[in-house]
């Protein structure tokens, strides 16, 4: 039982409350904050969610200070070095690792989701040549809730279920249609011969004129890139799944929030918008001309790829990404990368700068992303897609938790009102 409280006191009416404290199991406690609006009639304000723990969560924990990264307990590290995306996914999604019967029957069953409705598929002929992905992305996904009726009962956790694995199936199906799209290619059926990520470059690269062979080192590279995005706990894009979610929407809709939200430079779409600075950048000598802008209040120019909310210190998904770049990049033979030679430079120097010592700015898992995306021939716009593709499982996994706890309510944040006071409508040949 806890015992734990928080003593509050308003000298104003003199009130006083013990907020009870909540404890985690890692981490620091938690005020709970829900009676001080009955007994002190405030509000709290926290605009940005800064220190605020918006619900409760088993699935992954960050410690910012010291750069840790667990999903259900495991080392985002090891689960790298020894797992695979597919085992990941469970992980998440069940909160235990799978026996070998367990992760079969799941990667059986999500390959054999994979194929998308065939009028879906038309959709993608409605989109100019040049959208972006991640719109084509976000409105398919959101359009699935037109074709799925038989898996969108909320409450019925087999609907539940089938949704899940749906989703996870067809994400890469989906963003594949939209790259083959943009290029003016024939879209490519998924083929469930193939592990998650080879089905994902073939429906990306191959073309019905000559054989293609997945050249097993990129979907290795992806496959790892894969655990590292899948989850990173109440971020701004699970935060908007698990609100949309909240309202009873279907699951659908709230994924394709998720992947809008996912899109902003400050957050996932900062993996395209590092390439665009680094080809900014172009040489080591301009580096701090460069650093200068995003250190400047008057400049809209930020170094992309570096600080976090939550990180005070190296995001460790980064510094494995960094490890993979030279090993990648020597297996694919393209050793020799100026901008991955620019970014190792860039990082040095920013290191020690003042500026971004004082703030504790760090590279995050976006810095060094692009350069093995591009590596594999992944075009730009694709790169925020791909952390889409990985971050589904973790949407899904939240989507799920929230679901499945009876206590779950509407997410309806209040507000401190600075508008105008009460005041009688003006006949309009009245306004000055
Ligand atoms: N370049 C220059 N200054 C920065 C940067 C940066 N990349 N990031 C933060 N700062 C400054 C910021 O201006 C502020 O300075 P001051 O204290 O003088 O006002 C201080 O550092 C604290 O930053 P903040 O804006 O309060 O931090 P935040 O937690 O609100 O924002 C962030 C976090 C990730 C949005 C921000 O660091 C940023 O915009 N970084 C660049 C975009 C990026 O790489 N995003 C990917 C994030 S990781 C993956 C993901 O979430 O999808």
């Amino acid at each position: 039982m806890n015992t734990k409280t928080f003593e509050l006191s308003n000298p104003a009416t003199g009130v006083k409350t013990g907020l009870p404290v909540r404890s985690g199991t890692i981490g620091p406690d938690v005020i709970d904050i829900g009676s001080i609006t009955k007994d002190h009639g405030v509000f709290t304000f926290d605009p940005a969610f800064g220190v605020t723990a918006s619900c409760e969560s088993k699935i992954t924990y960050i410690d910012g200070d010291k750069g840790i990264l667990l999903y259900r307990g495991y080392p985002v590290e090891q689960l790298a070095a020894k797992s695979s995306f597919m085992e990941v996914a469970y992980l998440l999604l069940h909160g235990e690792l799978p026996n070998e019967s367990q992760l079969q029957g799941f990667v059986t069953s999500i390959s054999r989701h994979t194929m998308i409705n065939e009028s879906l598929l038309r959709f993608f002929n409605g989109f100019h040549h040049n959208a972006h992905p991640m719109a084509m992305v976000s409105a398919v996904v959101g359009s699935m809730s037109a074709f799925y009726h038989d898996s969108m009962d909320i409450n019925n956790p087999r609907h539940r279920e089938i949704f899940s694995h749906r989703i996870i199936a067809k994400i890469p199906t989906i963003a594949a249609a939209a790259h083959k799209h943009a290029q003016g290619q024939p879209f490519i059926y998924p083929r469930n011969d193939l592990d998650y990520c080879s089905n994902m470059l073939n429906m990306f690269f191959a073309v019905p004129c000559e054989p293609y062979r997945v050249d097993p080192v990129a979907a290795q590279a992806l496959d790892l890139l894969f655990i590292l995005h899948a989850d990173h706990e109440q971020n701004a894009s699970t935060s908007t799944v698990r609100l949309a979610g909240s309202t009873g929407a279907n699951p659908y809709s709230a994924i394709s929030a998720g992947v809008s939200a996912l899109w902003g430079p400050a957050h996932g779409g900062a993996n395209e918008a590092v390439l665009s600075m680094l080809e900014q950048i172009g040489s080591v000598d301009n580096i701090p001309k460069y650093l200068a802008m995003a250190k400047d209040k008057n400049s809209h120019f930020k170094l992309m790829g570096f600080g976090h909310r939550v990180y005070k210190n190296f995001d460790p998904r980064a510094k494995i990404i960094r490890e993979m770049c030279y090993k990648v990049l020597e297996k694919l033979g393209r050793a020799d990368n100026p901008l991955f030679e620019l970014a190792l430079r860039l990082e040095e120097i920013a290191l020690k700068d003042e500026y971004f010592v004082a703030r504790k700015l760090y590279p995050n898992v976006d810095f060094y992303s692009g350069i093995i995306y591009s590596a594999l021939n992944i075009p730009r716009s694709m790169f925020t897609v791909m952390f889409a593709i990985a971050r589904t499982v973790g949407w899904v996994s939240h989507w799920l938790e929230m679901i499945g706890d009876p206590s779950m309510r509407i997410g309806r944040p209040r507000q401190l009102y600075t508008g105008p006071t009460l005041r009688d409508y003006t006949a309009i040949d009245k306004r000055g």
